[in-house]
């Protein structure tokens, strides 16, 4: 499975390209450029899957804000991508193994996702709802938008969710 490391601007258009042919699209691979450009990464956060010097695997988080009382800077994940001729074999399971523990490792309380309901609760993600979080657009099915407590995580930890400006335009 190669090496997990962290992501270098010298890495980024072939993370492009790997969005662009996992997704079958270019809305993510743009969706991660205005990320970039705004600041919204958490470069410390954002990993690659290196095999022999060809990266097969992303995944990144964003900075966003818990509007609890006080409120809280969160992480939320996206984009995730393995290519798809190394899809299954587990590159997606390291990313998120490693990503998760560093940021454990940093202080971050809770990790926020918009994604598959089938593939994320077994890295310990729970319906965000079920903790109080409600979701940053109307539209989204409460079982899609999940969250995952760590260490640093409390109690008052809730309420609505902000997510950066350039997740409204996909
Ligand atoms: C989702 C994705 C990142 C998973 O990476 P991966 O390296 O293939 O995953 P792993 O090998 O670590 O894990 C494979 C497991 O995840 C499951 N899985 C893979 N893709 C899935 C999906 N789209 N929905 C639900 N489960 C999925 C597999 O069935 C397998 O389950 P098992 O462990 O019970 O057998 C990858 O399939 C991908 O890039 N898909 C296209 C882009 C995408 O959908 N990104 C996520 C957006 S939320």
């Amino acid at each position: 499975m190669g090496t997990i490391r962290l992501e270098t601007t010298w890495d980024e258009g072939a993370v492009n390209q790997l969005l662009t042919r996992a997704f079958g699209r270019r809305a993510e691979s743009e969706l991660l450029d205005r990320l970039r450009s705004s600041g919204a990464t958490v470069p410390q956060l954002c990993l690659v899957a290196d095999q022999n010097s060809v990266i097969v695997g992303h995944i990144c988080y964003n900075h966003v804000t818990l509007e609890s009382d006080p409120p809280t800077k969160v992480v939320a994940l996206a984009p995730m991508a393995v290519t798809p001729a190394f899809q299954n074999k587990g590159v997606g399971t390291a990313l998120m193994k490693e990503s998760l523990a560093r940021a454990d490792a940093r202080g971050v309380p809770l990790v926020l996702v918009v994604g598959h309901p089938e593939y994320y609760p077994k890295f310990g993600f729970v319906p965000a709802r079920s903790m109080g979080i409600e979701p940053p657009w109307p539209d989204i099915p409460d079982k899609a938008f999940m969250a995952k407590p760590l260490t640093a995580y409390r109690e008052h930890m809730r309420g609505p969710v902000r997510y950066p400006e350039p997740f409204e335009d996909i």
